[in-house]
């Protein structure tokens, strides 16, 4: 069942959406996920129906934190639907709300993590402990009765969360099986995404060139890894660079990295030269003397300075790609037919850093406009090309971060199998 198929008129459609949208003061600072579910949205209203919208928003880890509140949203997805949202407080207790939605009313539930069953990890017990094993079972059979509620609210599913599509959580996964097949169904965003996935990884045009940002390797190690049997070249940039550097001996001052990763760097370098894959690494860093990471910007009285990235002096980070690294990227970018590219280059959310990233997206553009097909994912990613005003420049933009790597590792991703009853 397709939702372009399914009869909405008179029914209620509980929609998973992915509305983790990043927030700074209160203000959303980059609505591609709102944009992103929107097409579902109106087709379901339109069609006649009534939706019960429900997301996650961070990570509340089972408690209710205010600043995690999809309440402040409201307003937001109240303009761009052109309807105004009601707001259910709890998500487990909203079947008033939810029987007296008429055609073409909406209700927004309240953060699905506030309650420990959404992701169904048992709670306050340490894992490898026998309560652990017990823990685990109780908290499945709660999580059950969990996305029971959610699914009791409406007379059909509608999974068009992408971003948290690698996620089997009970409103991602578990609900399926409260419902017939022929009441499950991918929204539209969800099928945008998977074909996007489909055309890097079925019709792969050389060369393909892969972006990989970020400030860790081991939490990229297993795509990157996996885009090593895939990619021509593959460019490695942000907070990882500085792993890299350690582990060939170089200073680092006090640039991020993860010591007991060096092993895996090197192990990344030899694969790719077993592969016969260009690795691309930075040369140079933009570097500074104090920089707040809470606030991203520079502290008062700090310098900034660029320093080749295996000799930086003790007291600087290591916080963007310097010229040289810049130029090298924009290199290897340049004649690409593939492009994906997730993870900034620096800390783009402060003007001092934002050169190395902006020279990625200018490339990516740049070989886009020459034919290639260019995918970008990952929230940092996706707010420096919006921020660059480059978005319309590029050939895909992703919502999902985690998941679109997962996709593209060829995993199945538990929000698609659970529709397809798999
Ligand atoms: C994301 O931001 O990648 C998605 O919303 C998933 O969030 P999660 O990593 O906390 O599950």
């Amino acid at each position: 069942m397709t939702i372009n198929e399914y009869s909405f008129a008179g029914k209620k459609a509980i929609v998973r959406v992915d509305f983790n949208v990043p927030i700074q003061d209160g203000k959303i600072t980059d609505d591609t996920r709102i944009r992103g579910a929107l097409p579902t949205l109106k087709l379901i209203l339109e069609k006649g129906g009534a939706l019960i919208i429900m997301s996650h928003m961070g990570k509340p880890k089972g408690k209710v934190k205010p600043e995690l509140s999809l309440k402040q949203i409201v307003p937001a997805v109240s303009e761009a639907l052109g309807v105004p949202v009601q707001f259910a407080d709890d998500c487990q207790k909203a079947d008033a709300q939810a029987a007296a939605l008429k055609p073409g009313e909406v209700l927004l539930l309240e953060n699905l993590r506030y309650y420990p069953e959404e992701e169904g990890k048992p709670v306050g017990v340490e894992k490898g402990t026998p309560e652990f094993d017990e823990a685990k079972k109780a908290m499945k059979a709660s999580q059950k009765e969990f996305a029971k509620k959610l699914a009791s609210y409406a007379d059909c599913w509608v999974m068009d969360a992408f971003g948290t599509a690698h996620r089997k959580h009970a409103s991602t996964a578990v609900i399926a099986d409260y419902f017939d097949k022929d009441n499950v169904m991918l929204g539209l965003l969800m099928e945008k995404e998977v074909q996007a996935v489909d055309n890097v990884l079925s019709n792969i045009k050389r060369p393909f060139v892969a972006i990989m940002g970020g400030s860790k390797v081991s939490s990229k190690i297993g795509i990157i890894e996996n885009l090593l049997g895939k990619v021509d070249k593959l460019i490695l940039c942000g907070g990882m660079t500085y792993t890299f550097s350690k582990a060939h001996g170089g200073e680092i001052g006090d640039s991020i990295v993860e010591l007991d990763k060096l092993d895996v760097a090197l192990g990344v370098e030899e694969l790719a030269k077993k592969n016969g894959v260009e690795l691309v690494l930075g040369e140079d860093s933009v570097c500074c003397t104090g920089y707040d990471f809470s606030s991203f910007s520079v502290k008062p009285g700090a310098e900034i300075k660029v320093f080749p990235s295996t000799a930086i002096e003790a007291g600087w980070d290591g916080l963007d790609a310097g010229p040289i690294s810049r130029e090298k990227f924009a290199k290897a970018i340049e004649g690409a037919k593939t492009i994906l590219w997730n993870g900034p280059a620096g800390c783009f959310e402060c003007d001092d850093f934002t050169a190395g990233s902006r020279a990625i997206g200018e490339a990516v553009a740049k070989a886009t406009a020459e034919g290639a097909f260019s995918l970008i994912g990952g929230g940092d990613s996706v707010a420096c090309v919006n921020k660059f005003g480059l978005a319309d420049q590029v050939s895909y933009i992703s919502t999902g971060g985690g998941a679109l790597l997962e996709a593209i590792e060829g995993k199945v991703l538990p929000g698609v199998a659970a529709v397809k009853g798999e």
